[in-house]
């Protein structure tokens, strides 16, 4: 990976997250998989909610931490569906999760979305880097989060990182 695969930019609201959510899903094309890294209350939820909304998905998302992953129907540049993975309790995944989660990540037509993905990184690591993009959240104070970015999305997260009004 070389240095114009990664970027990293500092979001200073809940706001400006869900501001760049909105940002990132018109970047989105089926097949795209982000895994979004980060503890407790960093933002990953945020930037999922920004990025349904966006999408069209008009009731609210919630975090499908017991059930491993919810799928929301979307319309919009041949996206049908926004699959949303919580890997927070995943131990050891079962062969019938790891199934599951592949097929979620080789649908042509969805865009996977995975909080926690550093607790699945061989699943993520079979994904074509021309689909994958990572990003992960620090928390800097109560509403201060640095965003570093890697893959295939980066050169559009940093056209909206120069462009957004400092
Ligand atoms: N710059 C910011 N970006 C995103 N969220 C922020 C920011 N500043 C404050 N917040 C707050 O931080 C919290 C982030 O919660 P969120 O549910 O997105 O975390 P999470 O990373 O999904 O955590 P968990 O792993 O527990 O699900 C929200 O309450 C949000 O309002
Ligand atoms: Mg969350």
């Amino acid at each position: 990976m070389t240095a114009t695969d990664t970027i990293s930019f500092i979001t200073h609201s809940a706001k400006e997250t869900t501001d760049f959510g909105h940002f990132l899903a018109t970047s989105l094309r089926g097949g795209h998989v982000i895994g979004l890294i980060g503890g407790l209350g960093s933002g990953k939820t945020v930037l999922v909610k920004a990025i349904a909304q966006a999408l069209g998905v008009r009731y609210p998302v919630k975090s499908p931490t017991f059930v491993l992953m919810t799928s929301h129907y979307v319309h919009g540049r041949g996206i049908l569906l926004l699959n949303h993975v919580d890997c927070y309790r995943v131990g050891r995944l079962t062969l019938t999760d790891c199934a599951a989660l592949r097929e979620a990540m080789e649908m042509p037509h969805a865009v996977t979305l995975i909080e926690w993905a550093d607790r699945i990184p061989s699943l993520l690591t079979h994904i074509p880097k021309t689909r994958r993009t990572l990003l992960t959240f620090d928390v800097i104070d109560t509403r201060t989060r640095r965003i570093a970015a890697s893959g295939a999305l980066t050169g559009s997260m940093r056209k909206w990182a120069k462009a957004r009004p400092s």
